[in-house]
């Protein structure tokens, strides 16, 4: 039987098999979809076992984006550019990385929040997975410029690196950050939030019109954006929207058809209210 599931680490708790679930009824398909914890460690090992038995696509989740992205045999251009993978699609005897998160950021921006993202100045905070991912999607999306911080500063210069974009991507330090002035567009890709933590930002990122961004959803995402809040942000949005959308692109890349995604959005959203 065809398989398809979520690694990560902690995964117990993901909603990814419940918006593929809801996805599957609408299409009117049975679709065996599952979570599976795997440590870093642990994934080559849980993979192989995973495409033994029928896995034929997997999301990747926390911890394990780039080690998707280490192992995969061919790569989408944006998950080159990213050098993460969120999602895997069997192909031959290996398996084919993409990374959809980018583009599921993006649309729910665009689409459902009504943000043009064109000419924004975008601060990107973070230089993990979830940033890796994002970043090549938003310069895409025609923002006029991508400042990254980290705060270990050696990975801001590695994504930076990576995008290949030198006179629009501009790795900083968080202590350079009081001289940047405002953004339009402030993402918080870190996990600090999962801790509880804001990453230590200057107030003087925040303008009237900044719009700020979590790209994790329910308590991890209240740190960050209740500290936008705090700073007078015009508006904020967290990661459930770029969370459906993602997967909605990976449940296209597997099933041939694009779902809907606005009433799975609104169920999922009343459920966390
Ligand atoms: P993910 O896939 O969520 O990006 P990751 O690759 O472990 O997971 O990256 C976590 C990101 O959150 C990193 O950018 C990390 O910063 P470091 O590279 O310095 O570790 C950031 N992060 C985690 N906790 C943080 C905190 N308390 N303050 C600031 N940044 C934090």
């Amino acid at each position: 039987p065809v398989r398809y599931a979520v690694f990560g680490h902690p995964v117990a708790h993901s909603l990814s098999p419940d918006i593929h679930a809801a996805f599957a009824r609408q299409a009117g398909r049975t679709v065996d979809y599952t979570a599976i914890d795997a440590t870093p460690e642990g994934f080559t090992d849980a993979l192989a076992f995973f495409a033994d038995t029928g896995g034929a696509g997997a999301n990747v989740t926390l911890p394990l984006k780039e080690a998707a992205y280490a192992l995969a045999a061919t790569c989408s251009e944006r998950a080159q550019r990213a050098g993460a993978v969120n999602t895997l699609v069997r192909s031959g005897d290996g398996w084919h990385g993409e990374n959809t998160d980018g583009e599921g950021l993006v649309r729910d921006l665009t689409g459902r929040h009504g943000l043009d993202l064109r000419g924004r100045r975008t601060l990107l905070i973070g230089a993990g997975g979830a940033a890796r991912g994002v970043a090549p999607a938003l310069l895409d999306a025609g923002i006029d410029s991508l400042t990254v911080v980290n705060r270990t500063p050696a990975r801001t210069d590695a994504l930076a690196d990576a995008l290949g974009e030198p006179g629009r991507v501009h790795p900083r330090y968080l202590h350079q950050l009081g001289e940047s002035g405002e953004f339009d567009l402030i993402v918080n890709a870190t996990s600090a939030g999962l801790a509880g933590a804001v990453p230590d930002l200057p107030r003087s990122l925040v303008g009237m019109r900044t719009v700020a961004v979590d790209l994790s959803y329910g308590e991890a995402a209240v740190p960050f954006l209740a500290w936008a809040r705090a700073q007078g942000v015009r508006q904020t949005v967290d990661g459930l929207g770029m969370l459906v959308e993602q997967a909605a692109e990976s449940f296209a890349l597997w099933h041939g058809v694009r779902p809907e995604t606005d009433a799975v959005f609104a169920t999922l959203q009343a459920r966390a209210a």
